[in-house]
């Protein structure tokens, strides 16, 4: 009987098959450990000379590196195994031979590494990160639809820009127009709320970041829910539960993931409790000036000031009531002082950043318009957007996680091309 690696543990005493891969190896004359793997986990079979035939005793010791097999062996209870069981090798059969894999048990500099992403997916590294990465999706879609948001899937092609226009991907449509590639879905998520209520949507995201940093990728997954008649307030309540709601799931179903990263879960074990701190952007300016950090009001945050901010809580804090002119056209002011914003900004702690943009929307047909003019963005692309304004206009707020930002912070790896199957960057477009 063929029995995965994750579900052994329910087949102590049993003789099984696994149909895997020899992930590595190690033999004495007497005895043979063979780290295998399947895909749903790792488990060490022992071979001893003395169980076995001669034959199966000898392929097992030739067993090259990523040679495909099918082991058979009977369940043992391990404590010290973080399977928690090993395998009775009795018998072996081998799919493919394998010859000259070029991953191997030394180290290998990261370029290395990329450049084999294809077979780098297979170590226990990136198949820890992306068992997370699984789970946490699935999570985003629990949270949404526990509580009655509808997806709503943005097109990938717009017409323009949601998010400023230095970083856009053009399109030539055959010579006759031009299109880009999505860099938010958020004025498509709009529509949705104000035809569903409550929505989101979940999808790849293109930006055209020519710097080299270990937090942008040229595509990445961006999550925005957006929803009718939500203000400020709640909404960073909802930024608050969504981001607590998925530490949460990391902590509880990928325990033994986090474990093979060696990932210290203090601050994770924090976040999921909530109560993020919260500081507005003036307060957040006196608390650069007072590590060293001068910034004129209406400077944007860069990475240091972000990882010092962050680096004052062991959980996110938000940063929020941006000045107007720092941020992007479509966020509503307050009326008490229009100079200001209804956004927030929540940042990572120990110094992975920006996890979240998010605002109130301007609902007000003539200030939305204006500020499209100010901002010097073409009307006729922007038109139906302020239809939503012209028919039902409702306050509206939503926001946008960069998963693959969250992902990095809670895998605790260094750069984003860790946390997606294959990267997108300046430098790395192959495989
Ligand atoms: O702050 P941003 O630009 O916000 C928006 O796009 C809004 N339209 C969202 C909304 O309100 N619906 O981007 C949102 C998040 C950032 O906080 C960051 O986590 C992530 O997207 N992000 C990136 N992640 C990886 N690579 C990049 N180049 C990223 N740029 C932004
Ligand atoms: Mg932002």
């Amino acid at each position: 009987m063929v029995v995965s690696i994750e579900h052994l543990q329910q087949h102590i005493g049993e003789t099984v098959d696994v149909q895997g891969w020899l992930a590595g190896s190690r033999s004495s004359g007497k005895i043979a450990f063979l780290g295998l793997r399947d895909g749903s986990g790792f488990v060490q079979g022992v071979l001893a000379k003395t169980d076995v035939d001669e034959e199966t005793f000898r392929i097992a010791r030739s067993l090259t590196q990523e040679s495909s097999v099918v082991v058979t062996g009977t369940v043992r209870a391990d404590e010290r195994a973080p399977s928690g069981v090993e395998l009775g090798v009795t018998g072996l059969k081998v799919v493919a031979e394998t010859e000259g894999y070029p991953i191997t048990p030394k180290a290998h500099g990261v370029d290395f590494l990329m450049e084999h992403r294809h077979l780098y997916l297979r170590h226990r590294g990136p198949w820890a990160i992306m068992r997370i990465r699984d789970e946490l999706e699935r999570a985003v879609h629990d949270f949404f639809g526990e509580r009655g948001f509808v997806r709503f899937d943005a097109p990938f092609f717009t017409p323009n820009a949601a998010e400023g226009t230095t970083n856009l991907f053009e399109i030539d449509l055959f010579g006759e127009d031009t299109a880009y590639l999505s860099q938010s879905g958020q004025l498509y998520a709009e529509a949705g709320a104000l035809a569903l209520g409550k929505v989101y949507t979940f999808g790849p995201t293109f930006r055209a970041e020519k710097s080299k940093t270990r937090k942008h990728l040229l595509e990445f997954w961006m999550i925005e829910p957006e929803v009718a008649y939500l203000e400020h307030e709640g909404n960073m309540r909802l930024q608050e539960e969504f981001v607590a709601y998925l530490v949460g799931r990391a902590l509880e179903n990928r325990r033994v993931e986090l474990e093979m990263l060696e990932r210290d879960t203090r601050s994770l074990e924090a976040t999921a409790q909530g109560g993020f701190p919260r500081l507005t952007y003036d307060e957040a300016l006196s608390k650069l000036a007072e590590h060293g950090e001068a910034l004129t009001w209406g400077d944007d945050l860069g990475a240091p000031h972000e990882t010092i901010l962050g680096g004052l809580y062991d959980r996110p804090v938000f940063v929020h009531s941006w000045p107007t002119k720092t941020k992007a056209f479509y966020m509503q002011p307050f009326e008490s002082d229009p100079t200001r914003v209804k956004c927030d900004d929540l940042i990572a702690p120990e110094g992975y950043g920006e996890l979240i943009g998010g605002s109130e929307r301007i609902y007000d047909y003539a200030l939305l318009k204006s500020r499209i003019e100010a901002h010097g963005l073409p009307q006729e692309a922007f038109a139906w957007y302020l239809d939503l304004r012209r028919y039902g206009s409702v306050p509206h707020s939503g926001f946008g996680l960069g998963f693959e930002r969250l992902l990095a912070w809670i895998t605790g790896v260094h750069h984003l091309r860790e946390v997606i199957p294959f990267p997108r960057l300046l430098t790395r477009m192959y495989p």
